[in-house]
């Protein structure tokens, strides 16, 4: 029996807003920068504690609507050549439907809204949050720093190219406030810090929030679509390994709340893909040794991403051995059957089935009857438990019926977002 313990929201922010950078080096932490450089300009410009929080929050999520490396390394560009509006405007629609996010929605859809000279005031006829206008600058702040050298020596040339912008890109009164920050050279140092995660914490602007099991249910929900919507061909596939873990589960004789767990389980089971480059993910053909070798990573990336959230053990084992075999030949700790968890036997088996019944760029997905066959061989071979087979394969086709009506219903949220980006 496996029991359920609170999870705190500061630390699975902290650790999947590093996760959504880990895809370049010039990014990594990105996120959490703009938090601490946005949090202090909101606090000489005054605003309250609530709002601060809100900016906060918004920032360490403010571009989840950003799916591909080029869009992302298009926005290290100081002056924008492209529509930024497209992934805030993704970002929004992500997250719109999750009350706990209600308040920084409207945030993060307008944190590129130029002030162009009073006029930023509102964006389509809507009036843009102040917090908009913080994160906005907070961001550009961030990309202007050089991160392969000293810092002090570049707070000029960053203060002069901010003020430049001042009433065209950005609010004035912001300019003033971020010109007061920047005086400090706690400010920079704090920013630079490799152990950025602990100023956060030492902000403590969000330490009280724990999650109980829907909310975090919730959140996993938002991070399988960052996770997916990074390749049309893989869109729905964490969403449909949710849904065919949750019911295998059950079929099993899991609990309740272990069920809801194996679908958290199965919405973050590939967050560590997250350092895998997109062109890797959409390659139409077979991949080669050395891109295999960054594939193979993603596995181990999961396991460190979720092993360092509190009370996320559990979860994470089930999540993270999904490439794990019976035999020991899986990857990347080559357990042996008996040390391999029944939850991470069942997310194996629920894997490899939404796997092969979707389509890849380099071939359809199979029809239930041929991944019939395949999950037979394959705990023929040992490399998956035979005894979950013969579960699955005796309930397949109510499994392909749930994994159809999440996934199509995933399908929907996924075209209604601005895919020219990607
Ligand atoms: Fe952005
Ligand atoms: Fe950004
Ligand atoms: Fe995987």
């Amino acid at each position: 029996m496996f029991l359920f313990k609170m999870i705190k929201l500061k630390e699975l922010l902290t650790v999947f807003s590093k996760s959504m950078d880990y895809v370049d080096s010039a990014l990594s932490n990105h996120h959490l920068r703009v938090a601490c450089i946005a949090d202090d300009i909101a606090a000489a410009y005054n605003l309250s504690r609530q709002e601060r929080v809100n900016i906060f929050l918004a920032s360490v999520l403010h571009d989840i609507g950003v799916f591909s490396l080029k869009e992302k390394r298009e926005l290290t560009h100081y002056e924008l050549s492209s529509n930024p509006h497209l992934h805030a405007e993704n970002g929004y629609l992500l997250i719109r439907d999750f009350k706990m996010f209600a308040d920084i929605a409207h945030i993060i859809r307008y944190h590129h809204v130029p002030w162009d000279n009073g006029m930023g005031q509102s964006f389509g006829g809507v009036e843009v949050p102040i917090g908009a206008h913080v994160i906005h600058l907070a961001d550009r702040v961030e990309i202007l720093i050089n991160k392969e050298i000293e810092i002090l020596g570049q707070k000029d040339a960053i203060s002069k190219a901010i003020c430049s912008k001042s009433d065209s890109l950005f609010m004035p009164a912001m300019v003033e406030a971020f010109l007061e920050v920047a005086s400090r050279e706690c400010f920079w140092f704090d920013v630079s810090a490799p152990e950025i995660d602990k100023t956060i914490e030492l902000k403590g602007l969000m330490s009280d929030v724990e999650l109980d099991i829907s909310e975090l249910a919730a959140i996993s929900r938002l991070y399988s679509h960052i996770i997916d919507f990074r390749s049309r061909f893989t869109a729905m596939h964490s969403a449909g390994v949710s849904a065919v873990a949750s019911l295998l589960a059950q079929l099993v004789g899991f609990s309740a709340v272990e069920c809801q767990m194996m679908s958290i389980a199965g919405n973050l089971h590939d967050i560590g893909k997250l350092s895998v480059p997109t062109e890797i993910l959409e390659k139409p053909a077979k991949l080669t040794v050395e891109e295999f070798n960054i594939m193979k990573r993603h596995v181990y990336q999961s396991y460190r991403v979720l092993g360092s959230i509190e009370n996320m053990e559990t979860i994470n084992a089930w999540a993270s051995f999904h490439h794990e075999r019976i035999d020991g030949n899986g990857y990347p700790f080559h357990l042996l059957g008996k040390d391999i968890p029944i939850g991470a036997r069942i997310m194996a088996v629920s894997d490899v089935f939404t796997a092969v019944t979707e389509d890849r760029p380099y071939r359809k997905g199979m029809s239930v009857e041929e991944a019939l066959r395949l999950l037979q061989g394959m705990a023929a071979q040992n490399a998956l438990d035979s005894e979950i087979v013969s579960i699955a394969l005796s309930y397949i086709g109510e499994l392909n019926d749930v994994r159809t009506a999440l996934q199509s219903k995933v399908v929907n949220e996924y075209c209604n977002l601005n895919l020219n980006t990607l």
